[in-house]
């Protein structure tokens, strides 16, 4: 909250007004998900793995969707480790969808994304980038879709 109210121009205030908003969310969420966490043992809906190696069959999900992770991490994560989640994520779902394609650092798209969108058509896996409607973060108002032809 203290980084977001420091760089309060990088974001888009329309859908959530200000920062103390945010903050009210964003514990929602959390309480949502710690809620939802309690009958983790009962539901088997959480699995604890990390990209780029993730425990399931091939095609085992119809879509797979990573936010705020790739490409926003960009500094941290190198390309070939972007390769290699996408590669995995693509054999794991029909359909993987990723957002935002923008780097944390400086709030321009991520480095490794031409790169990595070329890795994919290389292997086979058809790429484009698709609109959406929501931006928080200013400027990411595309999202990434991989599908395995
Ligand atoms: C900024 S949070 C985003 C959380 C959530 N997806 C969202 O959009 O609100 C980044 C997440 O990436 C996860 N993460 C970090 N390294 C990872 C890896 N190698 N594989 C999968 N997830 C990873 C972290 O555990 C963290 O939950």
């Amino acid at each position: 909250m203290d980084q977001v109210s420091r760089n309060k121009e990088n974001y888009v205030w329309k859908n959530i007004r200000d920062v103390k908003e945010l903050g009210e969310v964003r514990m929602e969420a959390m309480r949502a998900f710690l809620s939802d966490y309690g009958n983790a043992q009962q539901t088997r809906r959480y699995i604890n793995a990390s990209l780029p190696t993730l425990p399931f069959k091939n095609a085992e999900f119809d879509l797979a969707l990573c936010s705020h992770y790739l490409f926003l991490y960009s500094d941290h994560v190198d390309q070939q480790q972007h390769v290699d989640s996408m590669h995995e994520l693509c054999r794991v779902a029909k359909e993987v969808r990723v957002y935002p394609l923008l780097s944390m650092r400086n709030n321009k798209i991520s480095k490794h994304l031409t790169p990595v969108m070329e890795a994919l058509e290389k292997g086979g896996i058809n790429v484009s980038l698709a609109p959406v409607k929501y931006e928080f973060q200013k400027g990411a108002t595309e999202m990434l879709l991989a599908k395995n032809v």
